[in-house]
Formats: C-alpha cells, structure tokens, sequence
C-alpha cells in the first residue's frame, strides 16, 4: 500500500475511541523498530520528521527509508512533518513527498497563526496533503527552542472553531498539559492532563480530530536502566499512561511520542556496552536499540494508543 494522508486513520480512530501514534524517526534502525512494531500489531502508523531530523539525515535518505518501509509491509503509514515552521519547510516536504506537514504557527500572534496557516492549507490540499496546526503553547523543549512552563498556555476552547473554519486544517494539536522532552514535571506535582478542556473542545468541533504532542510517559524502568550503565537522567517525570488512554478514547486521534523511544533506544545502547566492552560493531549495539524501541512502540500500541487490530 502506498504512504496515506491520515484523513481514514483519523476518521477511524475518532469512531473508534483509539489513537494513532505518531513517532519521531532519524535515522534506518528508528523507522525499522516503529514499522515492525505497528506491522506485528496489525496498527496504523505516522511516522514523524522534524526539522532537526530533516538536518541530522538528510530528508532524501528519510524519504527513501520510509518508502523502503512501505514496500515491507501492508499497515497504513503516513509520512509528516513535525513542527513545520514556515511555509517554505512545509513546501519543500510537500513537494518531496510528505502526505501530512505540521504548521506550527502556535507563537505568532492570532492573525498570523491564521494567515500562515492558511496559506500552508492551500498549497497542501492542491497536492492531497493534510495539515496539521496548534493553538496554545506546550512547555519544553522542541527543535532547540525551550518554553519555559511559565510561559505555557492551555488551548482555549472559544478560540477552536473559528481557527479551524478560518484556516481549512485537518487536524488541531491542542495543550492540555502536556511538554516536549523527558522532564514534564517536577517530582510531587500532579501529573493530571486537562482532560475538561480536552472534552469542551470536542464539544465545539464534533468529529474533529485532536492532536497531543509531548506525550512521552517516560517509562521508568528504562530510566532506571540509563542510570544503572552510567547515565543520569534524575526526575524523569513523563505523562502517565492512563492520561493518555483517557484523552485516545475522547477527540483525540494522534498522539506524538519520541523522548520513550530516545529513552529506550539508549538504555539499550548504555547496557549493551556495559555488558560487552569489547564490542565495537554498530551493527551490534544498534541491534539492541532497535529490539528494545520495538517493544516500547508495541507497549503503546497495545495498551496506550488502542490501535493494534486496526490497520
Ligand atoms: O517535538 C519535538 C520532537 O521531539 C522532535 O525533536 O527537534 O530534537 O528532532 P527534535
Ligand atoms: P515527547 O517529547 O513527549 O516525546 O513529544 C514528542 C512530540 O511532541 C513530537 O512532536
Ligand atoms: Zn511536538
């Protein structure tokens, strides 16, 4: 099956009270763990491309490995661009291929979070691409710029409709509480996602398919593996799972996750290396990242996302 936009995912996984994971890849073994996991889980899947992804492998190489992937298997795979900050970054993935691109104009004041959107929207939908744009502001961290939680803003429901009937989007990435990177809170706070924003906002836009970015739960038993072999990683503090079920049964349709698999790739590295000093064939050491990221995107799939048996 060819690379899709996520329109029938997300029509599925709004009636289906599940969610579409959307991973973050860099790199073969990445895209080789995701993959497999979403294919052994008969489950949908989106890979994701940042634009430090797009620096580190060239989006060439990307583009070809993620086709590689879709000749391997017959799941549903949607090739996008995360956090897209301007147009002209959203064009070049378009024109090289994407079947979805982020717009993040989320920073921009109302009026040009709208234009720019929009513009983004037409250029998109003239080529059968989908977008994706946000409202509100997630802490932490994303493409080397850092929101402090102070400066964090949840997304306002009166805000929704007319951002999405004035820009034409397919699909909104809202906060509710959610942060990029592996230290979303501080050890005592309460973990909680506003999930009575989350259920007003389905109420303005029914069917509407939501996003939530920064959903890594930062499973600690990885953690504790990276701090075992050498590594430290103190109050690594994620979402917790059940949050995220919570929000996959309501409106939202995907959700965003790389710092469990950037966990989880390297815990695999540290205690590789720590078991076999010796070694120093990439193909052995990256052998264990990729095994070990496959389960973590198994684990999600089955009992986070709801989306195995789906594809
Ligand atoms: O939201 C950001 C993603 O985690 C991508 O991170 O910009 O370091 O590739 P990156
Ligand atoms: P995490 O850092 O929580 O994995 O979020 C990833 C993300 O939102 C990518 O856009
Ligand atoms: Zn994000």
């Amino acid at each position: 099956m060819p690379l899709v936009t996520t329109k029938e995912m997300f029509e599925k996984a709004y009636k289906g009270g599940y969610a579409v994971g959307a991973f973050n890849v860099n790199n073969m073994e990445m895209i080789q763990a995701i993959v497999e996991a979403a294919n052994e889980c008969r489950s949908p899947v989106i890979l994701q491309v940042s634009a430090g992804a797009r620096k580190y492998a060239n989006p060439v190489y990307l583009r070809h490995l993620v086709q590689a992937a879709v000749e391997t298997t017959d799941i549903p795979i949607a090739m996008h661009l995360d956090h897209g900050a301007d147009f002209e970054i959203c064009k070049a993935s378009i024109d090289g291929g994407f079947t979805s691109v982020m717009i993040d104009a989320s920073s921009k004041p109302w009026e040009e979070n709208i234009a720019l959107t929009k513009k983004v929207v037409e250029y998109a939908h003239a080529h059968g691409v989908v977008v994706e744009a946000e409202l509100g502001k997630l802490a932490g961290v994303e493409d080397d710029v850092k929101v402090e939680a102070h400066d964090a803003m949840f997304t306002s429901p009166d805000e929704v409709e007319e951002f999405t009937s004035r820009t034409g989007i397919d699909s909104l990435a809202i906060a509710i509480g959610t942060s990029h990177g592996a230290y979303k809170f501080k050890p005592g706070q309460d973990p909680k996602l506003r999930i009575d924003i989350l259920e007003e906002i389905g109420r303005r836009l029914p069917g509407f398919p939501i996003v939530l970015h920064g959903a890594s739960s930062v499973p600690q038993d990885q953690v504790a593996i990276v701090n075992k072999f050498g590594g430290s990683m103190p109050n690594a503090i994620g979402i917790p799972e059940s949050e995220l079920k919570k929000a996959a049964a309501l409106a939202v349709c995907k959700i965003n996750i790389d710092s469990d698999l950037r966990v989880a790739f390297t815990a695999a590295i540290r205690k590789h290396f720590s078991e076999n000093p010796d070694h120093f064939d990439p193909r052995q050491y990256l052998t264990d990242a990729r095994a070990n990221m496959k389960e973590i995107v198994k684990h999600k799939i089955v009992n986070v996302l709801g989306s195995a048996n789906k594809a």
